[in-house]
């Protein structure tokens, strides 16, 4: 089976679009691949953080997560700073990657522009995640479309450290995936849904009340030609109904918008779907908040399980540049 790893930071509470986006994804993928899944905690830190604010964070997710269906009997869910490696590698990543390769993100270019404080981290932070990458002789790593950079330059490290060290690692290559629900804002149906960038009423997140959850789907914002039609560049607010039902229901936007001539149908059976999606999630993220040991313990296993592959390649690393063993 190839070897499949993905992160994604704890920072805020998921929303509707990710949950069709990239978990599901993650939840699908785990049964195709030996797939890594990891809480990058560490990357978190590479902007200013409250004393508890990215624990907390963490500990939710790991939940979210494991409620959307990510099984720990199946997949290696864990958290970054679990497992020490990720910090070492990244170190010796750090030294064979260019400044001027760092300066050339388009991710550090917007996280940093206009900002008072500019932490280093943030400058490489994509040697720490080319560390989290090539730690598993990862084949593929899940990403969207904004980290296919970042995956790139994993690449051109990785080959440049076998160039001077002889071969350690494997090459990694980004899988974006093709279909993956885009999911915009229920207010301003042109842009994503976003939880730092969107509206709060055109943000549906995924521990959200339910009645809340199917107000937002009543109130989103249409047009006003009455046609039932997907056409997301001319009908951007009935077309994003539409791919959420067709994702939520596993249908064809198009195919469903045969079904309806009137918005109002449309805006119930998707609120409807959502929440049916929904009400199983949230019923697990429960049982889990109340029982956070559980958690905890399900965290340890993931963490074991990736450390058992992770000295492994810790220890080809040491050993190919040569570093002093202790003995
Ligand atoms: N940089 C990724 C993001 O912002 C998160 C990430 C960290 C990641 N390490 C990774 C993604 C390794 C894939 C593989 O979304």
């Amino acid at each position: 089976m190839p070897r499949v790893f993905s992160g994604i930071q704890p920072t805020g509470s998921l929303h509707l679009g990710n949950l069709l986006g990239a978990v599901r994804n993650w939840t699908e993928g785990q049964h195709r691949a030996d797939s890594f899944f990891c809480i990058v905690d560490l990357h978190a830190l590479t902007v200013p953080k409250r004393p508890g604010e990215v624990g907390d964070a963490t500990l939710e997710l790991a939940q979210v997560l494991l409620a959307c269906g990510l099984d720990p009997e199946v997949c290696t869910l864990f958290v970054q700073s679990h497992v020490h490696q990720h910090g070492e590698l990244a170190w010796l990543l750090q030294c064979v990657t260019a400044m001027g390769e760092l300066r050339r993100m388009t991710q550090f270019k917007d996280k940093s522009e206009g900002k008072d404080f500019v932490s280093a981290g943030l400058f490489t932070y994509p040697a720490l995640q080319a560390a989290d990458i090539l730690l598993y002789d990862t084949d593929s790593v899940p990403v969207g479309e904004d980290q296919r950079q970042h995956i790139e330059l994993t690449r051109d490290v990785a080959e440049r450290f076998n160039h001077r060290y002889g071969d350690t690692f494997v090459l990694p290559t980004a899988t974006v995936p093709a279909a993956g629900a885009r999911v915009m804002d229920l207010q301003e149906p042109t842009n994503k849904m976003s939880k730092s960038a969107g509206s709060d009423t055109g943000t549906v997140g995924l521990t959200e009340d339910l009645a809340s959850v199917a107000k937002k789907f009543k109130r989103a914002v249409t047009d006003s030609d009455g046609e039932v039609r997907y056409d997301p560049a001319a009908k951007p607010g009935v077309s994003n109904l539409l791919s959420i039902l067709a994702a939520s229901t596993g249908g064809e936007p198009a195919e469903l918008a045969e079904e309806y001539s009137q918005y109002g149908p449309l805006k119930s059976d998707t609120a409807d779907a959502v929440v049916a999606l929904l009400e199983p999630v949230q019923e697990r993220f429960g049982e889990l908040r109340a029982d956070p040991a559980e958690t905890a313990r399900l965290l340890r296993v993931g963490a074991e399980k990736a450390r058992s592959v992770a000295v492994d390649v810790m220890a080809r690393a040491r050993a190919n540049i040569g570093l002093l063993p202790l003995t």
